[in-house]
């Protein structure tokens, strides 16, 4: 399919609004995408003709919704192309798809003095899980700088790893910076020290092709809300093997093949980590959504945010006084930015006078903003249904910013 902005705009109900009484343009996509109506007609289908719980019932409708909701594990599965359905995990978000890893997997295999390595470009929940499982177990956090481009440091990335590495984490792309990373050649020099991988992969995956076979990774985190699915649903992918080593993360309904006060046994992957009842609808909507991205094409997304992304990259460093921060030679649609002697959060306010919404503060990476030295960015950030246009008005807000404050 073609990427005809134009059409595909009309997808997205909630575009067509008007904020403070202007047309809305909607730059926070790293936040969260909008819902095209096929996701929304999902879940309102789904609760109006399929709801009931799943693996439980024996009756039609049951049934019906267990099959919906399985279906759209193997579309998981084949979208990012895992070996098998059973290394895909439903849970509520990216965030506890790393907490999951970090008790799970981290407190069976990590010991005192082990060492877990993360990167300066951490988004807050790739940071504090591993933190509180170093608490937990005397583990030791090592930190893979950036250069001043916001790109990794490779040369000091190798040279972190020493015998104690047990455990690599980082953004497949920088939901701050907009960086993405080298994650196949980090994850072959991690392999080559038998260390295991988590990539998160929230800030990536709603913006380009991926492939959890060709990456290699251990783990992959993903969120639906970004990828223009529900809010409150993320999936954990892992190699089934460390998968079916690790003990359930939470427990409770369905993760059980037995229970006797004596002695439980567990379910069968991915059932084992899926305890109680899941976000059905969510799951289904989220169907939805991949299909609708399947259908334009990830290589399409992709092509379209970067012209966007050089179209705005130049537009905003002709405005006087405006650094950009993050300029890695391969990035996501991500803008941050700051404009000399205003604070971020007046843009954001002086920007969302005239119905533009984009993200100002730390954004949940502020060891980013150390590393910067700036206290906030502005971050704009673009969706598959952005254009040109939403780029001019942004850059015609920041005039008026720029006005008001001369
Ligand atoms: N992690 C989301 C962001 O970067 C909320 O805005």
């Amino acid at each position: 399919m073609n990427h005809n902005v134009d059409v595909l705009r009309k997808d997205f109900p909630l575009l067509a609004q008007t904020a403070r009484g202007k047309p809305l343009v909607y730059l926070d996509n790293s936040a969260t995408s909008q819902k095209p109506q096929c996701v929304i007609d999902a879940l309102q289908h789904y609760y109006s003709h399929d709801n009931a719980n799943i693996h439980r019932g024996v009756y039609e409708l049951s049934e019906r919704a267990t099959k919906e909701y399985e279906d759209v594990r193997v579309l998981v599965q084949q979208f990012i192309n895992a070996k098998s359905a059973d290394e895909i995990i439903f849970v509520r978000g990216a965030t506890e798809a790393i907490n999951l890893v970090a008790a799970s997997y981290g407190r069976t295999n990590i010991k005192a003095q082990d060492e877990i390595m993360i990167s300066a470009m951490e988004h807050h929940s790739n940071i504090v899980p591993w933190q509180i499982l170093c608490e937990q177990t005397g583990a030791v956090l090592k930190v893979i700088p950036i250069t001043d481009e916001g790109e990794m440091d490779l040369d000091a990335y190798q040279k972190l790893f020493s015998s104690r590495t047990k455990l690599l984490a980082f953004a497949h792309a920088s939901n701050a910076l907009g960086t993405i990373n080298p994650a196949k050649e980090m994850i072959r020099i991690a392999h080559s020290h038998n260390v295991p991988v988590l990539l998160d992969g929230a800030q990536a995956f709603p913006h380009m092709p991926v492939d959890v076979q060709d990456l290699e990774c251990d783990f992959y985190v993903l969120s639906s809300h970004k990828a223009y699915g529900p809010t409150g649903l993320g999936v954990l992918y892992g190699k089934s093997e460390l998968l079916n080593a690790m003990p359930p993360y939470q427990s409770g309904g369905d993760m059980i093949e037995s229970v006797s006060f004596e002695k439980t046994t567990y379910n069968k992957l991915p059932y084992k980590f899926e305890a109680g009842t899941p976000h059905i609808a969510g799951v289904i909507g989220f169907g939805a959504a991949i299909h609708y991205m399947q259908k334009i094409g990830m290589q399409q997304i992709a092509l379209h945010e970067q012209e966007l992304l050089s179209y705005a990259t130049k537009k905003l460093s002709a405005i006087p006084d405006l650094r950009i921060i993050g300029t890695a030679k391969n990035k996501v649609g991500v803008i941050s930015f700051v404009l000399k002697g205003i604070h971020p959060h007046d843009i954001g306010t002086i920007l969302d006078d005239q119905g533009i919404a984009v993200r100002v503060g730390h954004h949940c990476a502020m060891p980013v903003m150390q590393r910067f030295n700036v206290p906030a960015t502005v971050r704009a950030s673009f969706g598959l249904y952005n254009n040109v246009s939403d780029i001019d008005a942004l850059c015609e807000g920041l005039n008026e910013v720029k006005r008001l404050f001369a």
